[in-house]
């Protein structure tokens, strides 16, 4: 068993181990890939202060996102063809989560389907929403959700259209596999990815196959998408969609504090400072970044989480500390899942807590309730000064 000490260790290993078509998958952004390296690299400019002579005996990471207990705020984000990464993922990661303490989230696009994760676990999950044109998959998707006891749903506003990603092209993603000879001489050193996908009936986008109709290619995401989402989505949608529901919503997606005015206007009960982990519009500033100006536009309207860019509990505590009330992590925990399944998971949020545990320490602080802008040091120029 390798010693793991941080997320870098569990990446290594995913790569290893998993078809290099969905590796690429989640290690990708689009076009240059500008955002999704600003994502991370915007993390590093901000230090942290360091305190001493401060009792740090009986911290606590606990807190609540949208009124939910969490042990840490970090949620697990939605992530599509997480059961492509290793067999029956999203159950994987969802379990893991729970017995965690935090919540998982669970992508349209997945493999395992609402019903299969519900039925795996015992805590509610949260879904994400993508729109799709066809009203009646829509209103069916939204009451699945409902029935599967779902406490949340995640509506993502930034995907009507699928940002490129060049290596998806190149790899011909899709789930299943196409059995190419490339594929095949990859899958030769990845065997047992392979034995464990043949061990499970879990192989399509679960939540869509034997749902919607008039369906091409079920295993092209691209085409999915192209042909299946609602590129009309607007505020209007968007509040049609919160009555849908009726229930605790998330807006993620959010960039420009304009539309974060317009988010916390619907009456939601959090937004997401996301540009989608940096796979939709390059070019776009990373989500730290932008994260200051949606505090001073939204921050005592509405929750404000954060994604895109975080692979550790430092990277946490700094999204706190500039106001974010919680987080989300995707690749940082698919690389715990491409790397040992359940437990990779468990190992990637022991991983952050332990970061954020001790950092929130050394910076004299015993609650994440307590991270305020006094805990970092932010370069003066960092938000920037952009005409
Ligand atoms: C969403 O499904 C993505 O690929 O980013």
């Amino acid at each position: 068993m390798p010693v793991i000490t941080n997320i870098d260790d569990l990446k290594r290993l995913h790569r290893k181990r998993t078809p290099k078509m969905f590796y690429d998958y989640c290690e990708s952004g689009s076009w240059t890939e500008q955002t999704f390296r600003e994502n991370t690299t915007d993390f590093d400019q901000i230090r942290l202060r360091q305190r001493v002579a401060v009792d740090m005996e009986g911290r606590s990471t606990a807190t609540q996102m949208i009124g939910q207990d969490v042990a840490m705020p970090v949620a697990l984000a939605p992530v599509g063809l997480t059961g492509m990464q290793r067999a029956d993922g999203e159950i994987k990661a969802a379990k893991a989560a729970e017995k965690f303490g935090v919540p998982f989230t669970l992508s349209t696009m997945s493999i395992c389907s609402i019903e299969d994760v519900a039925e795996h676990t015992t805590n509610p999950f949260w879904f994400q929403l993508y729109v799709m044109r066809d009203q009646e998959f829509l209103k069916n998707i939204i009451q699945r959700a409902k029935d599967a006891g779902c406490s949340a749903l995640v509506l993502t506003l930034d995907l009507q259209i699928l940002g490129q990603r060049h290596k998806d092209l190149k790899n011909g993603l899709s789930a299943p596999p196409k059995l190419t000879p490339a594929v095949l001489a990859d899958l030769a050193t990845k065997w047992t990815w392979g034995l464990e996908m043949l061990g499970t009936k879990r192989r399509g986008f679960g939540n869509i196959i034997g749902h919607a109709k008039d369906v091409d290619d079920p295993s092209s995401l691209f085409k999915w998408t192209a042909e299946q989402f609602d590129p009309r989505l607007d505020w209007g949608k968007i509040e049609a969609i919160k009555e849908m529901w009726g229930g605790p919503l998330i807006l993620k997606g959010v960039m420009e504090p304009e539309d974060a005015i317009m988010a916390a206007k619907t009456g939601c009960d959090a937004i997401v400072v996301s540009n989608h982990g940096g796979r939709q519009l390059d070019g776009a500033l990373s989500s730290i970044r932008m994260l200051p100006a949606i505090m001073d536009a939204v921050g005592d309207q509405v929750e404000v989480h954060l994604d895109s860019g975080i692979r550790s509990g430092q990277d946490v505590l700094k999204a706190l500390a500039m106001g974010a009330k919680g987080t989300f992590i995707g690749r940082a925990f698919i690389h715990g899942l491409g790397a040992m399944g359940e437990q990779g998971v468990t190992k990637a949020l022991e991983v952050i807590h332990k970061e954020l545990d001790i950092s929130m320490a050394l910076c004299g602080r015993k609650s994440v309730e307590d991270l305020d802008r006094d805990v970092v040091l932010v370069p003066e120029d960092f938000t920037g000064r952009w005409a």
